[in-house]
């Protein structure tokens, strides 16, 4: 039977992937618990019965996300690094959810092909400020293309620089901040 990697396992694949690629990653360290807690303390679990998530990494999010949700409910990860998608296909044997080798402004695509209808959430950790600034632009379409009426998108980010991108694609956007995090993280809420 397989075993389920250790946390400091985890950690250093996480950090050596950074190492390698630095603006993809965003970050040298994965979420922290306080930072989860906050994030997915504004899903509706009993609403939700898709979710999607970009940039899973070692999935520090996507294992709450899976603990919380209901059984009916399906996870869709998009992460393109291949040695964290090889990692989390061994780690997260969940019928549940799927993981895709791709980049988030497939969602749609992707969505489609699973044969479910649009997502209730997408939860975001991809660095935004980094990528070009085509690609955020098609990420965002997409994005608020793909979300079902009701349905938010939940953005964290660790600086602000995001906020006027967001505005052009969501009417309303509320924000949090969360100093327990390295580094500490700003959250945006977008309808
Ligand atoms: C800061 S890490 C977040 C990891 C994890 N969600 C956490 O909170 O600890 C960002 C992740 O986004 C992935 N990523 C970057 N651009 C992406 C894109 N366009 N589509 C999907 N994943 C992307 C990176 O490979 C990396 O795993």
């Amino acid at each position: 039977m397989l075993r389920k990697p250790s946390r400091s396992e985890e950690t250093l694949l996480f950090a050596k992937n950074f190492l390698q690629h630095p603006k993809m990653l965003g970050s040298l360290i994965p979420s922290s618990r306080f930072l989860i807690d906050r994030l997915l303390g504004k899903v509706d679990w009993k609403r939700a019965r898709t979710i999607v998530e970009y940039g899973p990494g070692v999935g520090t999010i996507t294992a709450h996300i899976l603990e919380r949700m209901s059984p009916q409910t399906r996870l869709v990860v998009f992460e393109m690094n291949e040695d964290f998608v090889r990692y989390l296909r061994r780690a997260f044997p969940d019928p549940r959810l799927y993981v895709v080798h791709g980049s988030a402004e497939t969602v749609q695509r992707e969505l489609d092909r699973l044969k479910l209808v649009g997502a209730d959430y997408i939860i975001s950790g991809i660095p935004f400020t980094t990528m070009p600034m085509a690609l955020r632009e098609k990420i965002m379409r997409e994005s608020r293309e793909a979300l079902n009426p009701g349905g938010a998108a939940l953005v964290y980010q660790f600086t602000r620089a995001v906020l006027p991108y967001l505005r052009t694609h969501f009417h309303q956007i509320d924000q949090d901040f969360e100093p327990r995090n390295i580094l500490p993280a700003r959250l945006f809420y977008c309808t």
